[in-house]
């Protein structure tokens, strides 16, 4: 099939290379005209797990191109999907103004049917002022169906997650763009459901929301936890062991934080609120995740006593393990509020230092993950890299002042870690 994605970001980005991979020849297109040069050269914008392979691999089968023109998007292809940012306001809802753009420029793109997707995280009802817009602003006066087909992947994991999708979401108002979307998604062997517009756009800040919500439970937990002496880790593996609950994302840490909870809980509450719902349950899911921040950041000031002048290094910028997004890290969340302390910083992330030092000023960048700790008060980590689990804690020990480890992430097992010599604090154990 004949696809175009408008918007080259991290969602259309592997999105476009994932179906390329399947055999659909794919037109990405983006009006940051750097970033399609960057693309046509070779180059690739962002880090994620295999996707540079992906990428290569696509443009060289002659099935994967750029560009910055929406109409040679439009023009080229059957289904055309919109994946541009849908970033918050300071209110918290949404700002739909890239859509709408991308909307009205695609209307005015349009000499043949075509279907219109939104991928983007939007809220209910968009989908009808989108199809409202792309209306008005057709001059050709075609038909098109719009559709809604949200995406679940994860940053680090986008490639896999797309690839190998839990459930494929189809949002239709009509059934006529029912087999071609079914086509589509017919090589990832994915189950797919077929709902009204609506639903569709539901079903993803749903997931989104329980999902930082079952995070928030387990830090809730983690206090609990910290109070009686019992251990997180423990209490989620029990947990996790019903399949009612399922055991992933019942990993106490810091918080949670990227592009999308923070910004999807705070749209779904704004949601409820103009439906006449207050939703308190989503209020407090953000309020733990605040006070856990705040919770780890007093474990070290309580710890080191006086943070001024204190050396601390940090391990991990990022706002998770394989990524280099900073956007809404924890990681650089608690460097900043180190750093109101007086703290001196010294921070190391194995791929997410260049982008971090926009946003983190400063502080002494480390290259080498063992050097970090060296001449420092205190460690902490604050993104779960696994390459973290294999520092050279010996190493390092020797290096600082004096041996105190904060681990936000749970990488280390206490017990080892005492034996090692260190005072060490992580989340709920
Ligand atoms: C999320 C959703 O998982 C994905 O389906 C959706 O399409 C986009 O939003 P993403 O933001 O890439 O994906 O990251 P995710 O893996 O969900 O992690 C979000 C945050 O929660 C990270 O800061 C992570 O470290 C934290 N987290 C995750 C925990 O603290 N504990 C966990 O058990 C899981």
């Amino acid at each position: 099939m004949r696809l175009a994605l408008i918007g080259t970001g991290y969602v259309g980005l592997v999105t476009g290379a994932c179906f390329a991979e399947v055999g659909h020849h794919v037109i990405c297109v983006d009006n940051d005209p750097a970033k399609i040069k960057l693309l046509q050269e070779g180059g690739i914008p962002i880090y994620e797990p295999g996707l540079k392979e992906l990428v290569e691999r696509n443009v060289a089968a002659g099935r994967l191109s750029f560009t910055t023109r929406t109409e040679a998007g439009v023009q080229a292809s059957d289904v055309v999907f919109i994946a541009v940012p849908t970033p918050p306001l300071p209110d918290g809802s949404v700002d739909l103004s890239f859509i709408e753009k991308v909307a009205r420029e695609i209307a005015s793109a349009m000499t043949s049917y075509k279907i219109v997707v939104d991928k983007s995280t939007v809220p209910v009802k968009t989908g009808d002022k989108v199809a409202e817009t792309i209306k008005r602003y057709c001059k050709a006066k075609v038909e098109f169906d719009v559709v809604s087909n949200p995406e679940f992947l994860r940053e680090g994991f986008a490639v896999e997650d797309l690839m190998h999708p839990d459930r494929v979401v189809i949002g239709v108002k009509s059934p006529r763009p029912v087999n071609t979307m079914k086509q589509v998604y017919a090589p990832f062997n994915a189950p797919i459901i077929v709902t009204d517009i609506n639903s569709a756009e539901l079903i993803k800040h749903a997931s989104n929301s329980f999902l930082a919500l079952k995070i928030s439970y387990i830090n809730a937990i983690s206090v609990i936890c910290e109070a009686t002496g019992a251990n997180v880790q423990e209490v989620a593996n029990g947990m996790g062991m019903d399949e009612r609950i399922g055991r992933r994302f019942l990993d106490a840490s810091l918080g949670f934080g990227g592009s999308c909870f923070p910004k999807d809980l705070s749209a779904f509450i704004k949601i409820a609120e103009q439906v006449g719902y207050e939703f308190g349950l989503l209020k407090e899911v953000q309020k733990i995740n605040t006070v856990q921040m705040e919770r780890f950041v007093k474990k070290i000031a309580d710890t080191l006593w006086v943070l001024k002048d204190k050396k601390i290094g940090v391990l991990g910028l990022a706002f998770k393990q394989n990524t280099d997004d900073v956007r809404m890290s924890p990681a650089i969340d608690l460097c900043q509020r180190l750093q109101k302390e007086g703290a001196l910083l010294r921070v190391h992330d194995p791929k997410a230092m260049e982008k971090a030092q926009a946003v983190l000023k400063d502080v002494t960048y480390v290259g080498d993950m063992n050097a970090v700790a060296d001449g420092c008060d205190a460690l902490v980590v604050a993104t779960e890299w696994d390459e973290f689990k294999k520092l050279d804690l010996a190493r390092c020990r020797e290096a600082m002042t004096h041996p105190i480890l904060f681990d936000g992430r749970n990488l280390f097992d206490p017990v080892e870690m005492e034996k090692l010599g260190f005072i060490y604090k992580s989340i709920g154990r």
